[in-house]
């Protein structure tokens, strides 16, 4: 599957964002998190693909790679939207996004080039199963309006879209034998747990600094939305999982159908913000 990079724009306007999930603040700010996450994310996620471009003979890899950093770039860029509208509303969202640019600048400076990608195709694993959430299950949406909804179901598409090329970079560039098992396996333990104390720290301070919560109001919706009602986190775990077997690729699990949403989502980006709500 060769992706395709689409310039979309979703404009979303301050009031998109305030306590929109319906399961309360606490999720609201849980996927908050995740956004401020991305910008920094991303960019990460490309300089570590990009780092062995020269390497692939492939051309239809080689066209792939394109795609995959065109795409990761116009997810930077709309979630850096996202978060400055979060900025605007006087959350810490800036400070949130330098936290998160050392934190990657760090792994950038002490991780060999191959531990890197390995990172990489472990998040790309983990941002695909959450995808196919966001795409079955609208109560991971719940509340948004339609231009927010459609932002992360455009996410959520394009990385089923290009789930597996970091990865075929990584089987290109370090083969498929018990280095590579034992470097990919680590890095998504360590990344997993990295990934999610990080958005749990993230969406802690935009709690605390939102002045609309009051005390833990919401948090028990929130362990409902991780553990039962969508239940977000043993829905993830048999194919968090599967990424643990020897012979794992990503197109192991074929849920291209899923892609059939785009066309929705690009019709809802290119209509007017006027027309929006
Ligand atoms: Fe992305
Ligand atoms: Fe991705």
């Amino acid at each position: 599957m060769i992706p395709i990079r689409r310039n979309l724009h979703f404009r979303l306007r301050p009031h998109d964002l305030g306590h929109w999930h319906a399961q309360g603040p606490y999720v609201t700010h849980f996927i908050n998190a995740m956004s401020l996450f991305f910008p920094e994310g991303e960019r990460y996620f490309i300089h570590s693909v990009r780092h062995y471009r020269d390497r692939i003979a492939d051309p239809a890899l080689q066209t792939a790679v394109t795609a995959f950093i065109g795409q990761e770039a116009m997810h930077g860029r709309e979630h850096e939207d996202y978060n400055r509208l979060l900025a605007q509303a006087g959350l810490p969202a800036k400070e949130l996004e330098a936290h998160a640019a050392r934190f990657l600048d760090l792994l950038k400076a002490r991780l060999p080039a191959a531990a890197q990608l390995s990172v990489t195709i472990a998040q790309e694993h983990f941002t695909a199963i959450m995808a196919q959430l966001v795409l079955t299950d609208p109560r991971l949406t719940a509340g948004a309006d339609k231009r927010l909804a459609a932002l992360w179901r455009w996410h959520a598409l394009e990385e089923i879209e290009h789930k597996a090329v970091a990865f075929d970079v990584y089987r290109t560039v370090m083969g498929r034998g018990a280095a590579a098992y034992v470097l990919r396996s680590g890095s998504m333990l360590l990344t997993t747990v990295g990934f999610l104390g990080l958005v749990l720290f993230y969406q802690q301070q935009l709690l605390k600094a939102d002045p609309q919560v009051r005390g833990a109001q919401g948090f028990g919706r929130f362990l409902d939305f991780l553990f039962r009602t969508p239940g977000l986190l043993p829905r993830l775990a048999l194919p968090w999982l599967a990424y643990f077997r020897p012979g794992f690729h990503p197109w192991d699990h074929d849920n291209r159908h899923l892609l059939t949403q785009m066309s929705a989502v690009v019709t809802q980006a290119q209509r007017p913000v006027l027309q929006a709500a």
